[in-house]
């Protein structure tokens, strides 16, 4: 009995080895690769924006390919200017501008215009004009209306006057502050108005973070025109910064705008990390970083304020290597949140952050 029942568990053991099934090998199945990549614009919660040089958005897909993914708001940096868009008396020059605002429309952009009345960048006709304050308020009310009712119903926002403030706080002695005295001001944004009823109207300059003087004098004027009813609605901040422009000071400009109840643009911001003009200077990820760090400051203070008046953040231009800045300060500088190979830098990453 002994002997049958070994032999059973044996032919069991045999038969069970046999019967036993080979196990598959896990079949790995690799997901497909997703790539999604991010949008600024879509990942903010105001409008983002850029000031756009038209020729490169004509001849370099790489500029307009970053505009046109990452951007919902353009602004020209150059080619709405008193000089490029009436280089003489009976002349006006549209076709890049209206180039801009074309590609606005296509591709369901907002485009601010920039800007109607300036001390700089102005034609010769212009700086050479002799004429009584009658005439030369008819040159100024003239170019106001003709630039403002060509865009109207495109350009739906306005910088009226730039710049009219030295740091110091007072008025800038500028020709039409000599021709027309210190009240043009009010009078540009009233004949914009006039042109265009439905465009916001604002007050643009810079210096809001380093010159209290400047932004107290700022603020005046604009209470000054609320109490007098003329037509302004928001305050554009221009923001040409260092990196090592404090939280304090970046606080103080945007909760001083905020003060007046329109809406706030930061209207042209680049961050420099060069504010000494060194010469033999290279980037670094840390100077990046630096960079980041202050990018994501801007967004997060400004993202603080009532929806209603943010109206937006616009940089100034888009890659290192379209910037002002190097010309300007004529030394090496990566100001923007792209380098020069179209390349996103901590900065943009830092200003999604900020806006989270
Ligand atoms: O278009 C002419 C070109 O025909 C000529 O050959 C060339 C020779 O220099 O000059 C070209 O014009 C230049 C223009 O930019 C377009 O490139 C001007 O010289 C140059 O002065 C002008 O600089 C602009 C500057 O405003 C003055 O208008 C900068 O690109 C622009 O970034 C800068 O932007 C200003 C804002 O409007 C207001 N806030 C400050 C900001 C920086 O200065």
């Amino acid at each position: 009995m002994k002997k049958y029942s070994l032999l059973l568990a044996t032919a069991l053991l045999i038969f069970s080895a046999c019967s036993k099934k080979e196990t598959p090998s896990p079949v790995v199945v690799t997901p497909p690769v997703v790539v999604v990549d991010t949008m600024l614009y879509k990942m903010m919660p105001f409008p983002v924006g850029a000031a756009v040089n038209i020729s490169l958005m004509k001849n370099n897909v790489r500029y307009s390919g970053i505009v046109t993914k990452e951007y919902n708001s353009v602004t020209a940096e150059n080619a709405m200017k008193f000089g490029a868009l009436h280089p003489s008396q009976n002349t006006y020059n549209w076709a890049d501008a209206d180039y801009l605002v074309n590609y606005a429309q296509l591709g369901n952009k907002r485009i601010h215009g920039h800007t109607l009345i300036w001390y700089t960048s102005l034609p010769t006709w212009v700086t050479n004009f002799v004429g009584d304050s009658a005439a030369w308020e008819n040159l100024m009310k003239t170019h106001i209306q003709t630039v403002v009712t060509h865009f109207k119903g495109k350009v739906a926002s306005w910088d009226v006057v730039n710049e009219h403030f030295e740091d110091t706080g007072i008025p800038r002695n500028s020709v039409w502050r000599q021709k027309l005295g210190n009240d043009y001001v009010a009078r540009c944004f009233q004949y914009a108005h006039e042109a265009d009823p439905s465009a916001l109207l604002f007050y643009n300059d810079y210096g809001h973070e380093y010159s209290a003087a400047k932004r107290t004098a700022i603020l005046n004027m604009i209470t000054d025109f609320k109490a007098r009813g003329i037509p302004i609605h928001g305050t554009g901040m221009q923001f040409h910064m260092t990196v090592n422009t404090s939280d304090a000071n970046i606080t103080a400009a945007i909760t001083g705008a905020a003060s007046t109840g329109l809406k706030v643009h930061i209207s042209e911001l680049d961050i420099r990390l060069n504010p000494s003009a060194a010469q033999n200077i290279a980037y670094t990820s840390f100077l990046g970083d630096q960079q980041a760090l202050r990018y994501k400051y801007v967004v997060k203070t400004y993202n603080t304020l009532p929806v209603s008046q943010k109206f937006g953040i616009t940089t100034w231009n888009v890659t290192d290597a379209d910037s002002w800045i190097p010309g300007w300060q004529g030394a090496p500088d990566w100001p923007l949140p792209f380098d020069a190979n179209y390349l996103r830098k901590p900065a943009y990453k830092a200003m999604i952050e900020g806006g989270k």
